[in-house]
């Protein structure tokens, strides 16, 4: 039998699954681990933490598997993009790692628009805009800020890279994670070396960037002891969580899209040439497929909101819930959908950190709009879901904007779990959506290119086509839609109504009590 490994170094855990070539499912494990916020905005995690998750969650699941570590035949690495690992000469973490999510670089990040040029310049140098969680303002802030430390740093990793250094030996990435740093020639599928220039970072700190299905190393024996593994087990190059997660639910040809509704929302389109949004609304990155791109728009509090609604306003329906033995969010579901469609004109903004897509706009915040006397706990559930689901639909417009088919949905995450949500969505798209067999998300996605990269399939592509299937389709209700139709255009009006008000709040807030 052959075994194949993925290993997800999350922002909450590492998540390692075990698969048989067929795509069968053999065992999962999740070391969870904590991440520190030394002041407001920042976001920092242990590289050291990530690797001892890792080694311990696949002890774990070749013990709850029953394998035998023989059978292992690839290894596969996905994490959290964006995240940056500073080594010194002796491959020694210098500092914690800042993470996707931290907030503290916008004065880099208009340093780095200045350097290259302006904005237009740096979009055709690395096909997206400086963004505060991408890898490269962290760099300069590193220069910037922790000069001691900057002079020390001799390379530069993302975080599943830094594993696959403890795994391997081997300073390497690949190009799906890589063209999240903002240094990747994204067409080129190489390092930028122009803007590497302009910036002033010498190429040498960088690591050598791979295909994700590429072999990039091999277990050192030292890996190999603590894992339990016989030492030479290939580690293919894998993929950022969101390719990963894409290959995971068989976004491999155009026309195929995926709507996954987590704590945040992505939806991630494949394309077979580079497609670039001129206003940098939505990102463009190397696809996990060789030789091939995606577009994807990132909304930050998608699931999150409903979660935040959860927690904030649906305390007795949890109470309730624990005492029926059910999980909340099936009541609140149920509260939902005794709203009508629309929620008799109430609107929720789901920017409840800000927005990525289709706004990159730190400030933007919450909001219910237009609630009246006849509102209750149920419009207010529906239209929280109703929120999400719009912001999941304008990254969904800009991608047809781009003229990239919108032919099949696949749904994943939270929101694919409900079938209220379910046909929500396929009401707010106007379109039909799917689920797939694999739930299972980025572990799953990088153990099939594993599974790729070390010959059991041709590629990724025939081992996505072997083992995924649809297994329920919601139509679009041609009443519910046509409501959804007229009301978008409003949910959309009322950022642009905000905006201004939203820097205002957030100057407010700067300079509260002074
Ligand atoms: C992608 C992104 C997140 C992180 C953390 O651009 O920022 O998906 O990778 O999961």
């Amino acid at each position: 039998m052959s075994v194949y490994l993925g290993i997800d170094i999350g922002t909450s855990g590492t998540k390692t699954l075990a698969i048989r070539e067929t795509g069968e499912i053999l065992a999962s494990a999740t070391v969870e681990y904590p991440l520190y916020s030394p002041h407001p905005g920042w976001s920092e995690q242990d590289p050291e933490d990530w690797w001892k998750g890792s080694a311990e969650s696949v002890r774990l699941v070749l013990q709850r598997g029953g394998i035998s570590p023989e059978d292992v035949k690839g290894i596969g690495l996905s994490g959290q993009m964006h995240g940056s690992v500073f080594l010194d000469q002796d491959g020694k973490v210098i500092r914690r790692a800042l993470l996707w999510n931290d907030q503290r670089t916008a004065q880099e990040c208009a340093e780095i628009e200045e350097r290259a040029g302006g904005r237009e310049a740096l979009i055709g140098m690395v096909a997206n805009p400086a963004l505060t969680g991408f890898t490269a303002p962290k760099i300069l802030w590193l220069r910037n800020h922790e000069p001691q430390n900057y002079e020390r740093v001799r390379q530069i990793l993302l975080p599943k890279d830094y594993v696959r250094y403890r795994l391997t030996g081997e300073y390497a990435s690949e190009v799906s994670d890589a063209s999240g740093t903002l240094l990747l020639d994204v067409k080129a599928r190489a390092w930028s070396k122009e803007l590497l220039s302009k910036l002033e970072i010498a190429p040498e700190l960088l690591p050598k960037v791979y295909e994700s299905e590429e072999v990039s190393g091999t277990l050192t024996s030292a890996a190999a002891e603590l894992l339990g593994l016989p030492a030479g087990v290939p580690v293919v190059g894998g993929g950022g969580d969101q390719a990963a997660s894409a290959i995971g639910n068989g976004i491999v040809s155009r026309g195929t899209i995926s709507a996954t509704m987590g704590t945040s929302g992505v939806v991630f389109a494949h394309s077979d040439e580079v497609q670039i949004d001129a206003g940098g609304r939505i990102h463009t990155f190397c696809h996990a497929v060789r030789g091939k791109w995606h577009v994807m728009g990132c909304v930050l509090s998608a699931g999150g909101s409903f979660q935040w609604y959860r927690n904030q306003f649906g305390q007795a329906e949890s109470s309730a819930a624990a005492a029926m033995g059910v999980d909340p969010y099936e009541l609140l579901t149920k509260q939902a959908a005794n709203a009508p469609a629309g929620s008799e004109g109430l609107f929720f903004l789901p920017y409840l950190t800000g927005e990525r897509t289709p706004h990159a706009d730190p400030n933007a915040r919450g909001a219910w709009v237009g609630m009246s006397l006849r509102h209750g706990k149920s419009h207010f559930a529906r239209s929280v879901m109703e929120g999400a689901t719009f912001a999941m639909r304008d990254c969904l417009e800009l991608i047809r904007e781009m003229d990239i088919p919108v032919n099949q949905i696949r749904l994943s995450g939270g929101g694919a779990r409900s079938q209220f949500w379910k046909q929500l969505q396929a009401d707010i798209y106007g379109q039909e959506v799917v689920t797939i067999n694999a739930e299972e998300g980025p572990a799953y996605g990088v153990a099939l290119l594993a599974a790729a990269g070390t010959g059991a399939y041709q590629d990724v592509v025939e081992a996505c086509n072997a083992t995924i299937s649809i297994v329920t389709e919601t139509k679009a209700c041609e009443k519910t839609q046509a409501t959804y139709q007229q009301a978008y255009p409003i949910y959309q009006q009322l950022y642009r109504s905000l905006k201004n008000d939203y820097e205002s709040i957030a100057d407010f807030v700067a300079n509260e009590g002074e």
